[in-house]
């Protein structure tokens, strides 16, 4: 048991660690507003003994993650020190990214909201991405809460609506738990197993990739007409991106910080607009324009097999080797594109 912990971590540490590079310090690294965030409860507005969050402000829904990094790290210590190697980093650096990609804000142009020249910070419901993103932050915050490693109870915490569709989103733990139940559940194992101190690395990898593609896939359909608010390479971009999750998550990539971060250089930093041409779009790095490529191949070859393609993807990653010398070969082309200025 310990030695294939520690074989593992030695993989982690030695033969996959990507290199922290320029940044010197791992904060340099955390999402856009980390610091002026809410990192604990009390930094919220209380209201009848209740905790309440509005979610559709950026930092305030960024607090949510902080929180729960905060709360969790504890669990992963034993995996290496200063939270890196927390796998719930993921969440808050695709947030984000999605926040200074202009992601966040609203697409119908109606409002100023998430507009660098109107509300920066605010979160438009109308926005495809917030709207996905509420089910991978409310979800696993509400879940946590409920599985009592938040520090409070279930009553004690409510999430304020939406300024419309507010029938879409649950905001407390009950509401969760009954509108989008499977998700809630999954999310429960995850922190049940990350409790436990017989869990490796790799379980709570699996873990965590079920709960997230179950968020995703409880609420697939749900919001599919605001894509009519986007550019078409940007809705396209979409699609893709939610096809593409499912391959990532049978690979179960380590969510760390620092990976993650390192991942993300590929992806587009602003929204795509009609005339944009994978991958020849000239304001963006050559590793973005091949990540792009290959994640739209992706999406394009899921397509024409009727996702035959992501059934054997799911077979040839279910071992661990397989997962390991699929990222390893991934990871080695990205460092080959790993110009970060535009071509
Ligand atoms: C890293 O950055 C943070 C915030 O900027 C600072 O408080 C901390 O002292 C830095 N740590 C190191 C080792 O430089
Ligand atoms: C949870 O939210 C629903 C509305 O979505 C509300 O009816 C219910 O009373 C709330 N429950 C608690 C415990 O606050
Ligand atoms: C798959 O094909 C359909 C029909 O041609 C198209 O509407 C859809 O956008 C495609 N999906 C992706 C992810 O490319
Ligand atoms: C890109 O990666 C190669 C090989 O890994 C390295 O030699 C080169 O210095 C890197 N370039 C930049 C800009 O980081």
């Amino acid at each position: 048991m310990m030695a294939l912990l520690s074989s593992w971590a030695c993989i982690l540490i030695v033969c996959f660690s990507l290199s922290l590079g320029e940044a010197a310090n791992l904060s340099d690294l955390y999402p856009p507003l980390w610091e002026e965030s809410p990192g604990q409860f009390s930094e919220y507005r209380v209201e009848n003994g209740k905790y309440i969050i509005n979610p559709w402000i950026y930092p305030e829904r960024m607090g949510m993650y902080k929180i729960l990094l905060t709360q969790t790290a504890r669990y992963f210590e034993k995996f290496g020190p200063e939270n890196e190697n927390n796998i719930l980093w993921g969440l808050p650096l695709q947030h984000g990214w999605q926040y200074k990609s202009g992601r966040l804000a609203d697409p119908s142009q109606r409002t100023d909201c998430g507009y660098e020249s109107g509300d920066r910070l605010c979160i438009s419901v109308d926005s495809w991405w917030a709207d996905m993103n509420y089910f991978l932050c409310a979800v696993p915050f509400l879940a946590a809460v409920d599985s009592g490693i938040m520090g409070i109870s279930s009553d004690q915490v409510t999430l304020l609506p939406p300024p419309k569709d507010e029938m879409k989103f649950c905001v407390n733990v009950s509401a969760c738990q009954s509108s989008i139940s499977t998700a809630m559940r999954k999310w429960n194992i995850f922190y049940k197993h990350l409790q436990s101190p017989f869990s490796s690395f790799e379980d709570l990898l699996k873990y965590l990739w079920d709960a997230h593609t179950q968020s995703l896939h409880d609420v697939s359909e749900r919001f599919d007409h605001r894509l009519e608010y986007y550019s078409k390479p940007e809705a396209d971009f979409e699609r893709t991106w939610f096809v593409d999750v499912k391959y990532i998550g049978a690979l179960r990539l380590p969510t760390t910080l620092i990976r993650i971060h390192e991942l993300q250089k590929g992806l587009p930093p602003r929204m795509l607009v009609k005339g944009d041409r994978i991958p020849f779009i000239s304001d963006f790095s050559q590793r973005q324009n091949i990540f792009l490529f290959v994640l739209n191949l992706v999406g394009d070859v899921n397509n024409w097999t009727g996702s035959l393609s992501l059934t054997i993807w799911n077979y040839f990653m279910k071992t661990q080797n397989a997962r390991e010398k699929t990222l390893e070969f991934i990871e080695t082309i990205l460092e080959k594109f790993n110009s970060t200025s535009p071509k």
